[in-house]
């Protein structure tokens, strides 16, 4: 019996699509651009010239001026947005060295408008936890992290890195109200322009570990799951989005990327705002450690991930990845 007769309709070929790598690239229902990346990048305020991260092989802590050759190297190759994150040269108990106007980040800030401009579009990652003694995102009162205290500090910290001259802020501490008082005193400010990327949906997550090596902010005491998500938990991140998108957050975020991809299928489908996928520090060690012991081919296993993460319906990706992605697509 023919194929057609048993199923009663003629059997289309698919190979024929499969067949030819420019047909498979033409009609592949996910790319990558890298218009839509960004590089986190971390900046010691006290080094001189960049230095490794123990956790982090292959990633980078980079001094001032280091800074500004790296971001050269990543705009040549195509690269635009980038994420700050500072390490400062004094840490205490209210993070001054935040929201300081010759702070780290605002620092680097500066630097990075004055040398390139238009051309790049910066992010700054506004929390607390590098900046505070303790290493909480907020200010801790009676051993405890207080919501509304700490609140006051981020608005602070957001203006100061947006009158430097951020595109965009970037609040990560999971303080309950934090869009909305951020959105408040930018626009008190007069910088109705600058964008707030809210990181919404941001699980109390072990892969974050090696950051925290990175950024030097590992929590002195307990931990962060008052303030983070619960990993078990679907539903509560669309209840997280759904307020920062109310409070006024122009970009959503969910983190970590791959252990939540359901989560950010969710958000992209019950909200039309953009959507970015952090792809944090534990999972670009996990493929770095995996293809460094040979037994990961690490160009495929990047390219997998990054698919799935867009698969799921990032717009927007974050990736310590991002400038090896740019440099395989000027190959
Ligand atoms: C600051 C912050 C963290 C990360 C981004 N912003 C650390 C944390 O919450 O402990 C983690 C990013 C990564 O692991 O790459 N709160």
């Amino acid at each position: 019996m023919s194929l057609t007769l048993e199923l009663g309709f003629p059997v289309v070929r698919a190979r024929r699509v499969r067949s030819k790598r420019s047909l498979r690239d033409l009609t592949a229902e996910t790319s990558l651009s890298i218009e839509r990346f960004v590089l986190p990048l971390f900046v010691n305020e006290q080094a001189e010239r960049s230095e490794p991260i123990d956790s982090m092989p292959g990633v980078l802590r980079y001094s001032l001026n280091s800074l500004v050759d790296k971001v050269g190297d990543a705009v040549d190759k195509g690269l635009r947005a980038f994420l700050l994150f500072g390490i400062p040269s004094k840490k205490d108990e209210l993070a001054s060295g935040a929201y300081a106007e010759k702070g780290v980040v605002q620092k680097s800030i500066n630097r990075l408008v004055e040398t390139f401009g238009d051309k790049v579009i910066i992010l700054a990652d506004t929390c607390l936890c590098e900046y505070t003694s303790h290493g909480h995102c907020g200010v801790v009162k009676e051993g405890k992290v207080d919501n509304d205290e700490s609140l006051k500090l981020l608005a602070k910290t957001a203006v100061s890195q947006a009158a430097a001259g951020a595109d965009i802020v970037s609040p990560s501490a999971m303080m309950d109200g934090q869009v909305k008082v951020i959105r408040e005193a930018l626009d008190d400010a007069g910088l109705k322009d600058t964008l707030i990327m809210s990181y919404s949906a941001k699980y109390a997550s072990c892969f974050y570990g090696p950051f925290r090596v990175a950024a030097d902010s590992k929590p002195q005491f307990g931990d962060r799951k008052t303030y983070q998500m619960d990993p078990r938990n679907r539903r509560e991140a669309l209840r997280e989005v759904k307020l920062d998108a109310q409070e006024g957050a122009d970009i959503l975020m969910v983190k970590p990327a791959m252990p939540y991809l359901d989560v950010l299928l969710d958000v992209r489908n019950e909200f039309c705002l953009p959507l970015a996928a952090y792809q944090v520090s534990g999972e670009y060690l996990m493929i770095k450690a995996a293809s460094s012991l040979g037994y990961l081919d690490e160009k495929s296993a990047v390219l997998e991930s990054l698919y799935s993460i867009s698969r799921a319906g990032a717009d927007i990706i974050i990736s310590y990845y991002s400038d090896r992605l740019a440099s395989w697509m000027n190959e």
